[in-house]
């Protein structure tokens, strides 16, 4: 399997964090059980700058949010930004496994 590394955990004490990993934006974040992913920072209606405001995910351009943990859209059914599973490795490293999804 293919791993992309993000960097040290501890580099990210402050999160949601914006990432750039193979010129493409994420946003990492970790859910309240500890489950860190990478969510794809553009939205997936019309390709809007998804952007972290008080608290949660938003696009500008018309408006929709999403979960911060697993990337759901919040106000639109059935939508959802893309994301990648990430891994903390023992030496305290994060990595991006697999593909989008
Ligand atoms: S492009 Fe994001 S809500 Fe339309």
């Amino acid at each position: 399997m293919s791993e992309t590394i993000i960097g040290p955990a501890d580099q990210f004490a402050v999160l949601p964090a914006e990432v750039e990993l193979e010129g493409t934006p994420y946003w990492l974040t970790r859910s309240e059980d500890g489950v860190y992913r990478l969510l794809l920072a553009v939205c997936p209606h019309a390709g809007g700058e998804v952007r972290w405001t008080e608290g949660t995910f938003f696009c500008p351009l018309h408006f929709w949010t999403f979960d911060q943990a697993d990337g759901r859209c919040t106000n639109v059914e059935d939508e959802r930004l893309q994301c990648r599973d990430v891994r903390l490795r023992e030496d305290g490293v994060l990595v991006a496994t697999g593909e989008s999804y």
